[in-house]
């Protein structure tokens, strides 16, 4: 069934996430379906390529008819997904006011914890119903790997299920977001709890050595775990190992898209309009941790710095909607607009404006080519997982070999470091001079960068990543007992 080589590919796998491939919405009364954004379906959807498995998540919407349900079972049934239905209030308690007011600032160090019991309680009883979900369509011998901080408590809740149903799989755990410090995560009042459910995985990956080691120091100040032995955690009777595992993207999918006639003719098209100016490239999604407040003041400050480079220089900035019902992300909206308005209002000139803010989603052949047109791309996030963004410029750039100015505080800078300039996103005159410095960059440099990032991009798949943590959890669960 799998199209895995390996001797493991052969179990069956089942990945849980919050989130589907496909986001379901209702559009003059059908059903209609679109692929979802972001880091975890861009890694999982590179993962298909060379492994099949059943994906497990809430599909979006509210869906109370049980005919309507057939339907959106049926169509997501195709994509060897398989719906979660949940109330609108428990999907919004769990999703916007836990998973994303709650935890995620958390996990981001963003100061100011919020907690309130309503939430929680809407998030132990999606995790419930995830674990039964799971429980049911899972077969003994089943490697079942979930996803994210929206389901931290699934590992352990799952794990008794099957046991009530004398199933024994293997669950493994990775986390697409920060690990933060011990002492930041101590602030958040269920955090024990959190840590528990994570604790009956088999395996728990995280994106760079430092979350992963954030997560074993806290299992130990938190729940007095062992952690002598590295990447290992010993927890009432149980072996748990951590690791670290790189994501990364699919790149043959963005050579292939560039090759497309109409990717050629729409690069054509940008290039011709940007004919003598550079063009500066942000694609994020409109959230806090993506610095885009301090991006937008970063360019601004560029902007005062180098008159000279006035109509020369143009940022384009896409801000995706994101978490749309959430009031930090509404005032953030609300808030780049009125920046936006004034760095226009400041510095255009009859010929043009330097800022073009896009609040949309882009289709997929046209964010290849802005990320093959640009000469620079922009990331600021002040905390961010990995960033995968950055991955997917790198795969556009092999005829332009443009240059990255990467944030110091995106997960990928750990790796990326050496191929990009690197700077502190709230530090505008930082920000200035690396923008300053990526735009005038000798081509044997930009050359030496470029393919330090490919290689690195070309070598750490998205289907390498799912392929080593599926093997790894298949390996833990044969020899749960030996070290890891
Ligand atoms: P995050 O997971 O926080 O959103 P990443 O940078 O890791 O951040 O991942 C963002 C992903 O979302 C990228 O793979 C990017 O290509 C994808 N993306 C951005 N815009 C769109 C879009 N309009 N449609 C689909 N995917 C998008
Ligand atoms: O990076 C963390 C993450 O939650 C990813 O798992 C996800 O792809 C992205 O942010 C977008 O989140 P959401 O599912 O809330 O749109």
């Amino acid at each position: 069934k799998s199209r895995m080589g390996s001797h493991e590919s052969r179990q069956n796998l089942i990945i849980v996430s919050n989130r589907l491939p496909l986001s379901i919405k209702r559009v003059n009364g059908a059903y209609q379906s679109s692929i979802s954004s972001g880091g975890l379906v861009t890694a999982l959807s590179g993962l298909t390529k060379s492994t099949q498995f059943r994906w497990f998540g809430w599909p979006g919407i509210e869906v109370k008819d049980s005919k309507e349900r057939e339907e959106v079972v049926k169509s997501l049934d195709e994509h060897d997904a398989t719906p979660i239905f949940l109330d609108k209030g428990l999907a919004h308690e769990h999703y916007n006011m836990f998973s994303n007011r709650i935890l995620w600032p958390i996990l981001h160090y963003q100061s100011g914890v919020i907690y309130e019991d309503g939430p929680w309680q809407a998030y132990r009883r999606v995790n419930e119903l995830f674990a039964d979900a799971v429980a049911d369509a899972a077969e003994p011998g089943t490697l079942i790997w979930v996803h994210d901080y929206h389901l931290m408590l699934l590992p352990e809740l799952l794990r008794n299920r099957l046991q009530e149903r004398n199933k024994s799989c293997a669950i493994g755990f990775f986390l697409h977001t920060p690990f933060p410090a011990g002492d930041f995560w101590r602030a958040l009042p269920v955090k024990r709890h959190l840590i528990e459910g994570l604790l009956s995985s088999d395996l728990i990956g995280f994106h760079t050595d430092e979350y992963k080691q954030n997560f074993i120091d806290t299992c130990a100040s938190n729940l007095g775990a062992r952690t002598e032995i590295p990447n290992q955690i010993q927890y009432k009777n149980r072996l748990v190992c951590a690791g670290r595992f790189i994501v990364g993207i699919d790149p043959q999918k963005f050579a292939d898209t560039l090759q497309k006639p109409e990717v050629q003719d729409r690069i054509k098209t940008l290039e011709d309009r940007y004919k003598g100016v550079k063009v500066i490239l942000g694609i994020d999604r409109l959230d806090y941790i993506k610095g885009l407040t301090q991006k937008l003041k970063g360019f601004d400050s560029f902007l005062d710095d180098h008159p000279e480079l006035r109509n020369k220089v143009v940022l384009i900035q896409v801000a995706v909607p994101s978490r749309e019902d959430v009031k930090e992300y509404q005032d953030l909206e609300t808030e780049l607009c009125t920046l936006a308005g004034k760095i226009n209002g400041k510095h255009a000139t009859p010929e043009g404006t330097p800022l073009l803010y896009m609040h949309r989603s882009v289709p997929f052949t046209e964010l290849t080519a802005l990320y093959s047109v640009a000469d620079v791309c922009l990331l600021t996030s002040t905390r961010d997982g990995m960033n995968l963004v950055s991955f997917e410029y790198v795969a556009c750039q092999d005829k332009k070999k443009g240059v990255l100015v990467l944030s110091e505080f995106a997960g990928s800078a750990t790796f990326m470091r050496d191929g990009s300039i690197p700077f502190h996103p709230a530090n505008t005159t930082e920000m200035s001079e690396a923008l300053y410095a990526a735009l005038n960059l000798e081509p044997e440099e930009r050359q030496r960068k470029h393919e330090f990032l490919r290689d690195f991009v070309n070598t750490h798949t998205s289907a390498k990543w799912g392929q080593t943590f599926t093997e790894k959890l298949a390996e833990r669960c044969r020899q749960r007992k030996k070290p890891c």
